[in-house]
């Protein structure tokens, strides 16, 4: 079983940004097999790099079609997205100086905030991105 599974109800019902979703679940899936196996920060740091490149891809996607359309909760949003980049740039900087114990509170951390993002702050905008054609 993965560390976490895309289902249904993580859906926005926007092909393109569930598609993102499941890419940035993947990503995390990945993380937390590389540290069950054991690997070492030579595999963890490349793996957090791609993870932070990815999210902040995904993020700068939602925040340019919020934009597209004037999403009235557009500042809020971004907000969150920038906070959460804040924070996981602080776990790489902790896992880059061997700080022990970074890998375990990190994927914890990404799984309960990235669910709660989606379950509830990106499930907002759906209705708004669908009226307004974005599939
Ligand atoms: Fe899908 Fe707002 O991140």
């Amino acid at each position: 079983m993965a560390y976490i599974d895309f289902s249904d109800k993580y859906s926005v019902g926007i092909e393109t940004i569930d598609k993102q979703h499941i890419k940035l679940i993947n990503l995390i899936n990945t993380f937390f097999e590389a540290m069950k196996a054991g690997k070492g920060g030579e595999t963890l740091k490349p793996t957090l790099a791609e993870l932070i490149k990815y999210t902040q891809f995904h993020f700068s996607s939602e925040e340019n079609y919020m934009q597209k359309i004037q999403y009235s909760r557009y500042g809020e949003h971004k907000h969150k997205h920038e906070a959460l980049v804040a924070k996981i740039l602080e776990f790489q900087h902790n896992l880059e100086n061997e700080i022990s114990g970074q890998a375990v509170l990190l994927l914890g951390f990404l799984k309960e905030w990235l669910t709660e993002h989606i379950l509830v702050t990106d499930k907002a905008y759906s209705q708004s991105f669908i009226e307004n054609g974005i599939r």
